[in-house]
């Protein structure tokens, strides 16, 4: 697998909390997005780490394909139907 799946062509904006720390899910594969649940074990991805540095809203991407890892850059809308 060297390709990210697709788990949903739309951000997924939530509420991080500040100090709160949690994983996403770059693989696609975790049936709990846009959170790692594990099941990127066996490829080459790995979640990635953030620890909110303030209360906000994050848009996090559901595609896998944003060039800001896990925000939301738009790259969801010009990602080709399959
Ligand atoms: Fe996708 Fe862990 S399940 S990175
Ligand atoms: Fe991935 Fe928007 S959901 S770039």
């Amino acid at each position: 697998m060297k390709k990210a799946v697709i788990a949903a062509r739309f951000p997924f904006p939530l509420e991080v909390k500040k100090g709160e720390t949690v994983q996403w899910c770059a693989c696609g594969l975790s049936q709990n997005q846009p959170w790692c649940d594990g099941s990127h074990r066996g490829t080459d991805f790995v979640p990635v780490t953030i620890t909110a540095r303030r209360d906000q809203i994050v848009f996090f991407c559901g595609c896998k394909h944003s060039k800001r890892g896990e925000i939301c850059d738009g790259s969801h809308a010009r990602l080709e139907r399959s």
